[in-house]
């Protein structure tokens, strides 16, 4: 969370910095700020509650030119979103900060730098930072070095750029936890939390290691590792395109991103699939050695980890690898996971599932994995060069494009589409039946076009939406893998649209959620012709002949009856393999019209980020 923007130029960097938050914004929206030097060599600030386009606002009324400039945008951890809480926090007017991530001894840091005689004006675990800065400054360090010297008094996570009046030629950067990347221009250098706030300027990129210090300079980067000696970091050229990131003709982000699945999904099939055999993807090796495919051979045990969407899509997967191979498959969320002892287990893989690539949780879980032990680890992901899979022995890549929408629809199709093909290249390491790889290459071939079919019921999900404005909860029904397809349509509905909304096992209904059930009480479950159809509809019976109102994606086969109190959209048939990523189509519509009937932030719900980044 948080979005951090930094540049040194020859020209005015106001306009690159606005241009970088915007395009961090799904980091954070509750506020953000600017810092430059001016050509007098003052230190100037503006800051502004809301989203960035309040900051520009206000900065059309109130320029601020300058060449050397750091930007945030903010989601609020310690104090309210709030202009004083906005960074950058500053220290004796001339040194800034700006922070992602979380510092959990600021109170500590506070009280003590209180007794010296700072006096704070926020409420944030950031402006100890600055002023610590500022007193090592203040004792005759250079910024560099107060930088450096100040990290070993900072627990937690922390991205920063920080610049002083004193020193306008450079800007001076850190990282430990939180994602930083440096990126590289013509007699300009700049700052971003991702390379996407960059992409206007360069497509040259240092992606920092955890521990790294680096001052910035027009023509020069010296960097420094956790030691403090000085190191050199590989330049990657990126092929990321800055078009990913335009509304077009589309009125939001997360609109575009669903009908943009048929190619996602391609794209994260080209290649991959031949007749019949999967094509190794899977990039890496682990550390003595050993490539994917002897990986698999051994592999006993596979847990995977996740947070949010990416978990429902790990819970899915589990349906698809127990049913498929005799390996055992876990899931959990990170959060959890990070803090449970689990004993070591020698020919265990441990799966990351991550949109993003930079999820606080699950990095963590990822770094608890390996000091216990594991035999591989593998991440999933769709930000190539991102912590996630610098950090795994191998990586495979989700080609979803930039997803901007802060609730995951296309990252979490393509996870899906990837699971299988993992899936796919394990059943081959096992020397599975080969009918039963064959069958799932069929599956995943007509996937694109399947989707694209269900898409055409745009219209009518529109119209079933309307029933929704006035609802306060909602109840997602499913079974075997359309759980967990319930579980992401129940999350799609809460997190854009603030309906609350729970999902159940069908079969668990009599056990509780039956009590519910009501008029007032919209049911929505997914019903593909799979070997639980007969029991879903029996459950469904449960629900109809206690008043409760059904809404049902069903495959025609299923022959469920338009009646009072059953709505229906029928889907195309759809194979069984393939059922639980097309099922998941018609739930993110049905959320994104009920939001836009609701009239809320669709692509900013309140409260969230994108990219959680902190634990
Ligand atoms: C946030 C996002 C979700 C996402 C989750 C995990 O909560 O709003 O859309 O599923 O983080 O993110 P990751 O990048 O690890 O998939």
């Amino acid at each position: 969370m948080c979005g951090i923007v930094g540049a040194i130029a020859q020209r005015p960097v106001t306009e690159i910095l606005l241009e970088g938050l915007s395009r961090l914004e799904y980091r954070g929206y509750d506020s953000a700020g600017l810092a430059i030097i001016n050509a007098d060599q003052h230190l100037q600030r503006e800051r502004a509650v809301g989203k960035v386009v309040a900051l520009k606002n206000k900065l059309k009324s109130k320029p601020l030119i300058g060449l050397l400039g750091i930007a945030h945008t903010r989601w609020a951890t310690h104090g309210k979103p709030a202009e004083r809480n906005a960074h950058p926090h500053v220290s004796n007017n001339r040194i800034a900060v700006v922070h992602n991530g979380i510092i959990e001894n600021y109170e500590v840091l506070r009280e003590e730098l209180k007794a010296e005689g700072y006096q704070f004006e926020s409420d944030t675990d950031t402006e100890v930072i600055v002023h610590l800065i500022e007193k090592a400054e203040s004792q005759g360090m250079n910024l560099l070095e107060a930088v450096m010297s100040i990290k070993t008094r900072l627990r937690g996570a922390y991205a920063l750029g920080v610049i002083s009046n004193d020193e306008p030629d450079h800007l001076i950067i850190a990282r430990h936890g939180s994602p930083l990347v440096i990126g590289l221009g013509l007699g300009e250098n700049f700052i971003g939390s991702d390379i996407q706030a960059l992409l206007p300027v360069t497509n040259r990129f240092i992606y920092l290691e955890n521990g790294d210090t680096a001052q910035i300079s027009r023509y020069e980067i010296a960097l420094y590792d956790v030691t403090g000696e000085s190191v050199e970091r590989d330049i990657v050229q990126s092929n990321a395109s800055m078009g990913s990131c335009e509304l077009g003709e589309y009125r939001h982000f997360m609109h575009k991103e669903i009908f943009e699945q048929p190619q996602a999904i391609q794209a994260t099939l080209d290649g991959r699939l031949e007749a019949d055999a999967f094509v190794n993807c899977i990039s890496g090796t682990t550390a003595n050695g050993q490539t994917a495919q002897q990986v698999l051979k051994e592999v006993d045990e596979i847990q995977i980890i996740a947070c949010g969407t990416s978990y429902h899509a790990g819970l899915i997967a589990r349906y698809w690898i127990e049913s498929m191979t005799d390996v055992p498959c876990n899931v959990e969320v990170a959060s959890e996971y990070r803090y449970r002892r689990q004993p070591p287990k020698k020919n265990l893989l441990v799966i990351t599932l991550s949109q993003s690539g930079e999820t606080a949780d699950t990095l963590a879980a990822l770094e608890k994995v390996k000091q216990t032990g594991c035999l591989a680890t593998l991440s999933i992901c769709n930000v190539p060069e991102s912590s996630l899979t610098r950090e795994s022995d191998f990586t495979l890549m989700t080609l979803a494009g930039a997803e901007i929408g802060v609730a995951s629809t296309k990252a979490f199709t393509t996870q899906l589409v990837a699971l299988q093909i993992l899936l796919g290249l394990l059943m081959q390491a096992k020397q599975a039946d080969q009918a039963k790889i064959e069958h799932l290459i069929t599956g995943l071939k007509q996937l694109p076009l399947l989707v694209e079919q269900v898409l055409d019921r745009d219209t009518a999900i529109e119209t079933m939406a309307e029933d929704f404005i006035d609802k306060n909860n909602a109840l997602f029904l499913g079974r075997g893998e359309q759980y967990p397809v319930a579980m992401e349509g129940a999350l799609k509905l809460k997190e854009i649209s603030y309906i609350h909304a729970e999902a159940y096992p069908a079969g668990e209904l009599k056990h509780g959620p039956l009590a519910l059930v009501d008029n007032e009480m919209p049911i929505i479950t997914v019903a593909p012709n799979t070997v639980l159809l007969e029991k879903l509809k029996s459950n469904l019976e449960e629900v109809r002949s206690r008043g409760g109102v059904l809404y049902i994606f069903a495959d025609k086969a299923a022959k469920i009856a338009k009646q009072d109190n059953i709505h229906i959209i029928e889907m195309p048939a759809i194979p069984e393999s393939i059922a639980a990523i097309v099922y998941s189509v018609p739930l993110q519509l049905l959320s994104y019209y009920t939001a836009v009937f609701k009239g809320t932030d669709v692509d900013k719900p309140r409260n969230l980020a994108k990219s959680v980044t902190v634990e």
